[in-house]
């Protein structure tokens, strides 16, 4: 059966007003970006004409700006699900304009084959090649796969391939598709090294499901990464001695060294500076994303083996990566999400799992997601799949943000998305915070000795005077709240009345 190939126009007009289109492709990386552009521009020109036109979407994670962004300018987003980085959605769903549904990446495919989120109508899967064999297409994605699976056989009316020649067909072979079982099935994901493969390097998809195939020739559209700045240096360096020390004591292993390393700059950092540490010996990762400094790390010899959900390198690295993948191919598999953050393989490889926060509170509770507890700035991630499952579960966050005028050490997290039951450790650029074995109090110690000096006195009052309300883990919700939206946000210790919170 011969495909049918149709312009991104053509195949935009298959896409109604209330339809839900699930894309390929995890990160900005192997997303679709053809169909979504126009789409947008379809959706312009329906606002336009006084018709209503929007569409429910579900990625991998973040997509790019030519998809995110360009539907949330043209308001053409009902819902988004799950993580987006795009600056101008993050605006609409804060003000609730599109109703963001944040959720562990990992789960994405399974809540999609149990109907519990949106069932997409389309499916869009960006491929570098396409071969048929007798009656079924074989596709090989691009950079990433992410949900792409389940969106083959789920997606209601059928899919869309987006052949993008950008990509280089060598890419064929990276891959270990497979979909994870129902889980009554009980099945073991027989992956016991970062590398193992379970899999297919194609998707398999019946003639009869592939609506049209769109050539396009785009880059994919991750941002390089800024030099990491002096801060994310130290931090790193201190993430880097804590994890030797960690070696030294044999709760990690020298040979069996498995990390994984969060999404931004500051994890980019933390896991370049692990690789240049030569106390760390080579180590392989186990990752949804790869970003540029792990590629760096891989081409120096130092990363042995990577299993990642994206290639989530600039477009300069990626061609790179694509010029000299014959010496990658033994060393860097791509997995779909559900199989890259899956829970039950990353307990078994003991990863070191290395994530992100935007605010810690004193006895270990981390806020990755929300700004003030209100305000989303890009989700959970993969950030819960890894943290709840590691063997050592670190996070990194500078002791400020915003110029130092926000302390990101707090009495209490105004929004928690990992517990203090799952945080082992907490580096900051003034040291680590090891929180295992310790009670309440003791991690209250060790967290405000790593904040910022300027915040530390508030912080160790606000201790003080919780210690005297008693309890195994004091704390006084009035002060801890009205001290996290005023006095941490400008550092000044005088304009705390510590009357209001002391006991008369
Ligand atoms: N209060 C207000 N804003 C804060 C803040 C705080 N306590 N802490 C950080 N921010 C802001 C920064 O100022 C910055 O804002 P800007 O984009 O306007 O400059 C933004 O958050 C990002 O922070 P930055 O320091 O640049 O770090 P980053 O690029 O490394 O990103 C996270 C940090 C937490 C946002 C990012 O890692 C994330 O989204 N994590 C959740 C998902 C995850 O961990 N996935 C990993 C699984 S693989």
């Amino acid at each position: 059966m011969k495909l049918t190939r149709m312009t991104a126009k053509e195949a935009a007009c298959f896409i109604k007003n209330n339809d839900c289109v699930a894309l390929g492709g995890f990160s900005p990386s192997g997303t679709p970006k053809a169909i979504m552009s126009a789409v947008a521009e379809k959706a312009l020109a329906e606002h336009q004409a006084g018709r209503e036109y929007k569409i429910h979407l579900n990625a991998g994670a973040s997509v790019g700006d030519s998809c995110d962004g360009a539907l949330s300018r043209a308001d053409a987003v009902i819902s988004r699900i799950p993580y987006c980085d795009n600056k101008d959605m993050r605006q609409a769903y804060n003000k609730g304009d599109i109703a963001f549904h944040d959720l562990n990446l990992a789960d994405n495919a399974a809540f999609l084959r149990q109907k519990l989120t949106h069932v997409p109508t389309w499916g869009i899967i960006e491929a570098a090649d396409i071969e048929e064999h007798d009656g079924t297409y074989h596709i090989y994605p691009t950079s990433a796969t992410g949900i792409a699976p389940t969106i083959c056989h789920i997606a209601e009316k059928g899919l869309f391939i987006e052949h993008n020649i950008w990509h280089e067909k060598a890419i064929k072979g990276i891959h270990d598709i497979y979909e994870m079982p129902n889980s009554w099935e009980h099945h073991i994901m027989r992956i016991s090294h970062p590398t193992q493969r379970i899999g297919k390097p194609y998707l398999s998809i019946p003639a009869e499901r592939i609506v049209g195939i769109v050539e396009c020739n785009l880059p994919d559209e991750a941002r390089p990464m800024p030099p990491s700045s002096d801060i994310h240096n130290t931090m790193g360096g201190h993430a880097a001695d804590f994890v030797h020390w960690n070696i030294r004591k044999g709760i990690l292993h020298p040979q069996h060294l498995v990390f994984q390393s969060g999404v931004g700059s500051v994890a980019n950092a933390v896991i370049g500076a692990m690789g240049r540490d030569k106390n760390i010996p080579e180590f392989s990762v186990f990752t949804e994303v790869f970003q540029d400094a792990p590629f760096s790390l891989l081409q120096e010899g130092r990363i042995k083996g990577a299993s990642t959900g994206a290639l989530t390198l600039s477009p300069e690295n990626l061609r790179l990566f694509y010029k000299d993948i014959h010496l990658y191919r033994d060393k860097v598999v791509v997995r779909p999400s559900e199989i890259s953050n899956c829970p039950e393989i990353i307990s078994r490889l003991g990863v070191c799992a290395m994530n992100t926060a935007i605010e810690v509170d004193i006895y270990g509770h981390v806020n990755s997601t929300k700004i003030c507890g209100s305000n989303m700035m890009n989700g959970v991630g993969g950030s819960s799949d890894y943290t709840t499952s590691a063997t050592l579960a670190i996070f990194t966050c500078g002791s400020t943000a915003k110029d130092g005028k926000i302390s990101s050490i707090v009495p209490f997290c105004s929004h928690i998305d990992h517990t203090e039951h799952h945080v082992d450790a907490v580096v900051t650029e003034y040291g680590v915070a090891d929180l295992r074995g310790k009670c309440p109090a003791e991690r209250a110690e060790l967290l405000i000795n790593i904040a910022h000096p300027d915040y530390r006195p508030i912080l160790w009052e606000y201790q003080r005077l919780s210690l005297q309300h008693g309890g195994q883990t004091p704390h006084m919700l009035t002060a801890a709240f009205a001290l996290h939206d005023t006095y941490l946000r400008k550092g000044d210790m005088r304009l705390v009345d510590w009357n209001e919170y002391t006991i008369k």
